[in-house]
């Protein structure tokens, strides 16, 4: 089952408006990651884009997801390749696991305190 990496591509961290970007934060980050590839060099991890996941204090932000699993939000990235290679790592650990847990010792380096939200998978039935 393929992980999906969420860029948000409009986020901006705290200071971006004095800076000479004219690109968000998070379209130089979806940059790195590869879009608009759909899928990154890693088996079972594809990349989308969307504007603003929500959390934008916790800028830069990912979410990390798959069907039946725990997904996450990632935030407080750099819009940087180290930050990018944490995240594909992050999400091949997510697609290896079953249920969607990342073992906080298994967590790739550049990814540790970086979790912002976890969900639960919904049941068969979400009514329940
Ligand atoms: S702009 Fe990225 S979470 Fe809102």
């Amino acid at each position: 089952m393929t992980t999906v990496i969420t860029v948000c591509d409009t986020c901006r961290r705290d200071g971006w408006e004095t800076t000479d970007s004219t690109r968000a934060d998070g379209e130089v980050l979806l940059e790195i990651l590869g879009e608009p590839r759909q899928r990154t060099p890693r088996p079972g991890v594809a990349v989308r884009r969307m504007s603003c996941l929500m959390g934008c204090s916790h800028a830069c932000n990912v979410a990390i997801q798959a069907r039946g699993k725990f997904c996450y939000t990632l935030g407080r990235f750099e819009p940087e390749s180290e930050a990018a290679t944490a995240i594909v790592d992050y999400a091949a650990l997510h697609a290896l696991s079953g249920a969607g847990l990342v073992p906080f010792r298994q967590r790739p380096q550049g990814g540790v305190g970086h979790v912002v939200t976890r969900h639960p998978p919904l049941p068969e039935d979400p009514q329940t």
